[in-house]
């Protein structure tokens, strides 16, 4: 830029028409070029924001209706979302898991069963409450549930989600599992004979949901065996499940996250592990062990996909899912997974970089008894102390400098905000 705006030399040398057609060009042509220049940049670059700049947020109906889930269900959960305050919390995605497919016609074009008339109506309905819709498919000829699936229909299918408005597919290996097993006695030559396969399915729909032209998020669901964290990028996916099922159980809750020690690296904006959704108000966990689902998924940067049934939800419940300051844990916009600080015994302590020098820190008492917990600061990278707010109380607690001694119920969680101000 400096040699383009250096002139004078070149000016030595020109007659005086040549000189004010430089003049004019440098004083006023040119500024007008370079804004033009930047806009025309800027076009393209805001064009291709990225999906899932902060992890997804939205209801799911698998973990509460699984395969009783109707057009109406779909309907009421995205009547709740805004009733309840959830959308304006954030949760924006309605997503219709598994047993929506009836059959394919003669032209290969699938129909939705007899519980979804009219599924283009149902994302238009959902889309006038202001949120989104997202669906559910398999790389495989059969979904988990035993409906119609994708296989050789990638393209056809990802056309129609499109003209139905869908924003949102999980794509969920199930079947394709035999196409791999009979890729490996194919090519017992080649190791990689079912992996190879299974990138290719999901890349074959990652492209097709692109070559729609319409915003589509792709969140792939293979259980983590294969290490989505690692292949989903490529693959043109924002979210990768990084576990088999959650269940309602705090046991299960817990065992997933403690399976995402490690994965903090692979996670960040347009590119999230997904430890499966929440099961907070399905009425497996006591209150304190739902408290601990939502902390170290807030901590974890996960997707946060509500599972139960919205109609029923109990005051308590959407207190946690809704809860203000966790759900700004989860979306901070530097897009850090926690790492585990420290495990020992039945506790640990769970840290996540947040924007403007501050940190989340979770701790989560696995014991069966009420716990003192001590907390030194030292330890944690705050040599100096820090302004510690307490988000479950919604509490500022000032300053602390030393070591400081948390009670923690059984299976519960503390979660806080560690500032420097
Ligand atoms: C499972 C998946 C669940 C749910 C179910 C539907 O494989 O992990 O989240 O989608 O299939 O059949």
């Amino acid at each position: 830029m400096g040699v383009f705006f250096d002139n004078s030399k070149a000016l030595l040398y020109c007659d005086n028409d040549v000189l004010s057609a430089v003049n004019l060009f440098m004083k006023r042509l040119l500024p007008i070029s370079w804004w033009l220049a930047v806009a025309l940049l800027a076009a393209p670059l805001s064009a291709q924001k990225p999906l899932a700049a902060l992890p997804a947020m939205g209801w799911n109906s698998w973990n509460h209706f699984a395969g009783r889930v109707t057009d109406a269900e779909v309907r009421s959960a995205a009547d709740q979302l805004v009733s309840t305050g959830m959308r304006d919390a954030g949760y924006i995605y309605v997503n219709l898991d598994d047993t929506w497919q009836g059959q394919r016609d003669s032209q290969g074009v699938l129909h939705p069963n007899a519980r979804f008339p009219d599924m283009k109506s149902l994302a238009d309905y959902v889309h006038s409450k202001g949120l989104k819709f997202g669906i559910y498919s398999s790389p495989g000829a059969k979904t988990c549930g035993g409906y119609a699936g994708s296989l050789d229909h990638e393209t056809q299918d990802a056309g129609m989600y499109a003209r139905w408005g869908v924003d949102y597919l999980k794509y969920d290996l199930c079947s394709f599992a035999d196409n791999m097993r009979a890729a490996r006695q194919q090519h017992p030559e080649d190791p990689m004979a079912e992996f190879t396969l299974m990138i290719s399915a999901y890349r074959k729909m990652g492209a097709a949901l692109k070559a729609t032209g319409r915003p589509i998020l792709y969140s792939l669901c293979e259980y983590g065996i294969d290490e989505p964290w690692k292949f989903g990028p490529g693959v043109d996916a924002q979210m990768w499940r990084t576990t088999d099922d959650i269940n309602d159980t705090y046991a299960r809750m817990m065992e997933i996250a403690y399976n995402q020690v490690g994965l903090e690296k692979y996670a960040g904006p347009g590119h999230w592990n997904d430890p499966d959704m929440l099961e907070i108000g399905n009425g497996g966990m006591s209150y304190d062990e739902y408290k601990t689902h939502m902390t170290l998924w807030v901590l974890l940067a996960a997707p946060l996909l509500a599972g139960n049934d919205l109609n029923t939800m109990s005051a308590a419940d959407k207190g946690l899912l809704t809860n203000r300051e966790a759900i700004a844990i989860d979306q901070d916009a530097l897009g850090k997974q926690a790492a585990r600080v420290w495990q020992r015994g039945d506790f640990s302590l769970w840290s996540k970089p947040l924007t403007g020098g501050r940190t989340a820190f979770g701790l989560i008492n696995n014991s069966w008894q009420t716990r003192n917990i001590p907390l030194d600061l030292n330890q944690i990278g705050f040599q100096q102390g820090a302004a510690v707010h307490d988000v479950w109380a919604d509490k500022d607690l000032g300053r602390w400098s030393a070591i400081k001694v948390i009670q923690i119920p059984k299976h519960g969680a503390a979660l806080y905000v560690l500032s420097n101000p």
